[in-house]
């Protein structure tokens, strides 16, 4: 897909389909820009729009026109803006997001209107626009659906190197969303932790990263027992994977950003099996992984003025005669004791060996993102991802690069009064708190091993993996954090 901007009017663009974003409808809501510029040149067909009461501007609203007057597109889509007043970057991606949607199948070249008042949402746009073209359809043996649409221009009044910046911003994030949403949607045959490691290899060669992959002999010789716990289950060998980015011009600041991501290929459960129904999904459980993979390929390209190092903890967690049993006692990298009361909360225990490494490496600043509990659905759902801190100022710079990325994150408690039901009678700590804030007790374990390096942990279990389509995304992987991160670092 190409984006590129042309100064000037769009009533002599020829192009497949024209998007025009139209407000919501309420009293005393005047059409100005390209709206109004549409409606008057094909004769008050937009007018004509709300007042049959087929459109009301709502978002993920959208009515295709077919040769209306006044313009050279074959044909215009209008999409609902909703309410003016709430119009923002993440309005912005979803309008597109839903249009190409919609368009894609059917249409080659798309040009969108964008507003002078919309200009700053231009990198929203197009990673709305990349985020849209994927679908999760590769291991059909009919091939993949074909996405007609070919190139993607913005219109605007005057184009600024700022909004070619932006936009190359956006599409670039998108992409490697994009990319983290094809490994997470791999299933757990096709994508073992080796394979992970392979593409891991591939895309730091590929785009110039540093890359050191820690494998069983190395870690046992560091003393990472308790990842090493969780993956002895398995035939598939685990592995610690650390890319690295390294900026050529570094700020004048000794800020190193250490992103951890969950990397369980498959998580069966392990010998506290999972139930059968649903367990496909838990071919998911890399999702967090995939993030920091795909947040790493995006800064290689977008070059942020801090060194930022992705650790992900790579294993299957499988049943099996060498497998973890309930009641075994770990030694982790940073010398604590664990006792494993349930082989299904393995998440934690691969991260907090990632966590030390991390901090060993000289990391002053985590963010892990994990599928780390269903808890965290049940607290709240597929909207927002829990987001957990031991440092309330990094929390809020993390909350604030997701608003701009347009991913939703509520924050959670951390209380020491949740460290209580983490006790163990043989261990310094076991590795489960009971049914009662499942998703803090989780977060609380990680903490003890973080201390007190700034830190963000969100525990993306929902929001990581759509089980229904949105008109905005494709069901199966959503690619969560991908921006949030990318936005973090950018901004540093
Ligand atoms: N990978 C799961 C969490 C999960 C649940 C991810 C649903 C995606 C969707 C995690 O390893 C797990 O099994 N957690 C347990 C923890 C429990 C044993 C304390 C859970 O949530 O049930
Ligand atoms: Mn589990
Ligand atoms: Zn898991």
């Amino acid at each position: 897909m190409d984006t590129r901007i042309l100064a000037g009017g769009f009533d002599s663009e020829e192009c497949d389909v024209l998007v025009v974003l139209a407000p919501e409808r309420a009293a005393g809501v005047e059409l100005t820009g390209h709206a109004a510029t549409f409606n008057r040149l094909s004769g008050g067909m937009l007018q004509d729009l709300y007042d049959s009461g087929e459109f009301s501007g709502k978002t993920s609203e959208v009515v295709l026109l077919h040769r209306p007057a006044g313009v050279k597109a074959k044909r215009v889509a209008i999409v609902g803006a909703g309410a003016t007043a709430k119009f923002g970057s993440a309005e912005a991606r979803r309008a597109a997001a839903t249009v190409v949607r919609q368009l894609k199948t059917s249409t080659g070249t798309t040009c969108f209107a964008v507003d002078d008042a919309h200009s700053g949402f231009a990198g929203a746009f197009s990673e709305g626009a990349v985020t849209a073209l994927w679908e999760q359809d590769f291991h059909k043996s009919t091939g993949r659906r074909e996405n007609k649409l070919s190139s993607t221009r913005f219109v605007v009044s005057s184009a600024t190197p700022d909004l070619e910046t932006s936009l190359n911003a956006g599409r670039i994030t998108a992409e490697c969303q994009n990319f983290a949403r094809d490994l997470v949607n791999e299933p757990g045959n096709l994508l073992p932790p080796r394979e992970l490691v392979r593409r891991a290899k591939e895309m730091a060669e590929q785009l110039g990263l540093e890359i050191d992959v820690l494998d069983k002999d190395r870690m046992s010789q560091l003393g990472m027992g308790s990842l090493l716990g969780v993956a002895q289950g398995s035939a598939e060998p685990p592995f610690l994977i650390v890319l690295k980015y390294v900026p050529e011009k570094p700020a004048k600041t000794s800020d190193h950003l250490g992103l951890v991501g969950k990397g369980v290929t498959f998580d069966t459960g392990g010998i506290s099996l999972k139930p059968a129904d649903g367990m496909e999904k838990m071919k998911c459980d890399m999702a967090g992984g995939a993030a920091m993979l795909g947040t790493m390929r995006a800064l290689a390209q977008l070059k942020p003025s801090i060194p930022v190092t992705a650790f992900v903890p790579t294993v299957e967690n499988m049943p099996g005669s060498r497998a973890q049993r309930p009641g075994d006692i770990v030694r982790s990298l940073a010398g604590k004791t664990i006792e494993v009361l349930n082989t299904d909360a393995e998440g934690r225990l691969i991260l907090i060996d990632a966590i030390t490494y991390a901090k060993q490496q000289g990391c002053t600043h985590l963010v892990d993102a994990a599928t780390l509990t269903g808890a965290i659905g049940v607290a709240l759902g597929s909207v927002h991802a829990g987001a957990f801190t031991n440092n309330q100022e990094f929390l809020d710079k993390v909350i604030k690069a997701s608003k701009a990325a347009g991913e939703n994150l509520w924050p959670m408690p951390t209380d020491d009064d949740y460290r209580d039901q983490l006790k163990s009678a043989y261990a310094d700590i076991a590795n489960i708190g009971g049914r009662a804030g499942g998703a803090c007790t989780a977060a609380v374990f990680l903490k003890e091993w973080v201390e007190d390096t700034p830190w963000v942990h969100l525990d993306i279990a929902l929001t990581a993996y759509l089980d229904e389509a949105k008109p905005f995304c494709a069901k199966g992987a959503t690619g969560f954090g991908v921006r949030t991160f990318v936005n973090l670092a950018m901004n540093w």
